[in-house]
Order: C-alpha cells, then structure tokens, then sequence
C-alpha cells in the first residue's frame, strides 16, 4: 500500500503549535519562501535551455561585496523579495546581494512581525555548469516595533526563530528548522509539491567527510593545516562542490565537516555571518552537529556589521570539536 504522503503546507500546519509565539505569521512566511522556491527551481532548471538564465547581469554589475553578479543572482533575489514583501509577516529583507537592508511599509497592526536575512543564490559560480546552488535564509522577530533598523539583523544567531535552505540539485529540496528539529521535503516536480521525505534530520556524531577549498592550505592558520592534515592521516574522503548548500546538505545527511577557515590575506575567510552562516549553525545545532569560527560558537557572536565575514567550521560534532582543538 502506498505510504500517506505529508505536504510541506500540511506540515506547517501541524507545527505551528509548537511555536512559542504561536500564531500563523511564520506559517505565512514559510509559506511564501516556498513559492519563491519553487520560481527560482523554474528557472535553475531551464537553464541550459534559455540565455536570459545563464551568466553575468548585461550590466556586468558587481554586488557590495565585489563580487559580479550573476542573471539568477538578481532573478533569484527578487523573486525572493517579492515573496516576502507580498505578504504582511515580514517587515524588511536583508541580503546579500543588496547593500543596506529593504523596509517594507506594512503596518506593525497587520503582523509584520520579523525579519528576513538570506543569501537567495549560494554557489552562483556553479550555475553555468549545471552543479547544485542553494538558497539559505534566516528568521528573527524584530526587535521592537518602531521602524526596522539594520540593528534588527544584526541579533546573534541564537536569536534566530527559523531558518533553512533550499537545494536546486538532482532533485529539489526545501530543509528548514522552527528550533523544534530540523526536517527536509522534497520537490515532487509532477504535482509542484514539496512532500516530507527527510522527517527529524540528525548528522551522524562522526563522519569520514571533509569539504574544504586546499587551494589555500598554505594561507591557512596552522590550526586548520594541522586538521586537514589529521584528516588526511585518517584517509577521510575529499569532498568539496564550492555551494556551500550543497557541501552542507550532504555532509548533513552522510556526517562530516565543512570548513572555510580564514587565509593571510582574508583573516575572516568568504562566507557571510548573517546570512550563510547563522542559518546554517542553527540547522546543524539542531540536528545534533556544531558550529564554531574556530574559536566559539557561530550562534554566540554578536555581528557588527550585515555583510560581516567570519571563518567557519561546521558538520558532525565530534569532527568540529577535533578542529577546535588542533
Ligand atoms: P555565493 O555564491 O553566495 O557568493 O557563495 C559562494 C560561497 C559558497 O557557496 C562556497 O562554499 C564558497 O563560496 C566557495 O568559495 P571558494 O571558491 O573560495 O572555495
Ligand atoms: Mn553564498
Ligand atoms: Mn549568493
């Protein structure tokens, strides 16, 4: 007998019970990720078929970190922020490819109460080449009600409500946490539905994976050599696509660590505090892993600035708690 399929909207549903602040707000938001999820997969996946897709903007614009900017970069995160601003839960969006944060007018009295921060293309190098990207997004509640400040995103990741990402790989999925565990759903592409496939996602305690760029072993601090090094000696298995999403997801499901230490040039290494990875940190925490800069928790710093680098070291906790002490 076929099994009782559980949709992601049902599953949401269901939840929203065990939300402290319960209310059908943030069953709104996800609700409206989700659809955004679904536009951008469209596209991810015609795009080897259409040119409007592929590469750089025409503009050959760069965001506010330096980097150019690809077409599903923009595409993404404006289908991204149209979402959300279509709906009265979320009161401003910060992301990565924008400098300072956006507020939309809806009125604290219609519900607008949190905040969104996400990296709506993670891995955009690797669009042209057909290799998994990713979204990840962030939840907070604001702060207070008077206007949304850039204060609002810069809460420590603790204070997340949720937080998730979505994987455009060999099939589609939606992977997310309220702080109630950490479930995955998976894009059924016939009916348009993302269905519960991956219920109370844990990663092993220990795993034989590590996911590192080595190109920059040698601009390393010599904690992060020494580690590799361990991982080496051990014959762990190499495994690095360059989205973090999916280096993550997979590491997740099989164990292992990702890291992205700092270099001597980039003492803070590449990836974004508040939008890669806090949801990330509280994801992994949340399914039994850990996540530190090298020196503390990811979820204890407090960032200073939207756009803030930090070194990063996530996965199975037994592995990450060996690289803290390398
Ligand atoms: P984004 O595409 O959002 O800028 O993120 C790219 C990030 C991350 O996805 C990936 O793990 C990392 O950059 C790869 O960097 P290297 O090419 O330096 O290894
Ligand atoms: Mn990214
Ligand atoms: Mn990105």
């Amino acid at each position: 007998m076929a099994q009782p399929i559980t949709t992601l909207s049902e599953f949401i549903i269901e939840r929203e019970k065990d939300f402290p602040f319960a209310s059908g707000d943030l069953s709104q938001l996800l609700t409206s990720i989700r659809l955004a999820a679904k536009l951008v997969n469209r596209e991810v996946n015609k795009a080897g078929l259409v040119n409007e897709i592929l590469g750089e903007t025409e503009q050959h614009s760069v965001n506010v970190q330096g980097e150019k900017q690809q077409k599903l970069d923009v595409y993404a995160n404006e289908r991204f922020i149209n979402a959300m601003r279509n709906q009265g839960a979320v009161c401003g969006v910060a992301s990565e490819e924008n400098d300072a944060h956006i507020v939309f007018d809806h009125p604290v009295s219609a519900g607008g109460k949190y905040v969104v921060a996400m990296d709506p293309l993670d891995g955009s190098s690797n669009i042209d080449v057909n290799v998994s990207i990713g979204t990840i997004f962030s939840i907070y509640r604001r702060l207070n009600d008077a206007e949304v400040t850039v204060e609002d995103f810069l809460q420590p990741g603790s204070a997340q409500v949720a937080a998730g990402y979505v994987v455009y790989g060999s099939s589609t999925m939606l992977v997310y946490t309220t702080g109630n565990g950490v479930n995955g759903f998976t894009l059924d592409p016939s009916i348009g539905v993302f269905c519960l496939s991956h219920p109370n996602m844990r990663i092993p305690e220990n795993g034989s994976i590590y996911s590192v760029n080595e190109g920059n072993y040698f601009d390393f601090p010599e904690q992060a050599r020494n580690y590799i090094d361990a991982c080496k000696k051990k014959k762990m298995s190499a495994r690095y696509i360059g989205s973090l999403v999916a280096d993550f997801h997979r590491n997740l499901l099989k164990g292992g660590i990702y890291m992205y230490p700092g270099t001597t040039a980039k003492p803070e290494g590449k990836l974004r505090l508040v939008y890669e990875a806090n949801p990330l940190a509280l994801l992994i925490e949340q399914a039994g892993g850990a996540a530190t800069d090298g020196k503390q928790r990811i979820l204890d710093i407090k960032p200073g600035k939207l756009h803030q680098r930090t070194p990063l070291f996530i996965g199975s906790k037994a592995m990450v708690e060996e690289a803290m002490r390398r």
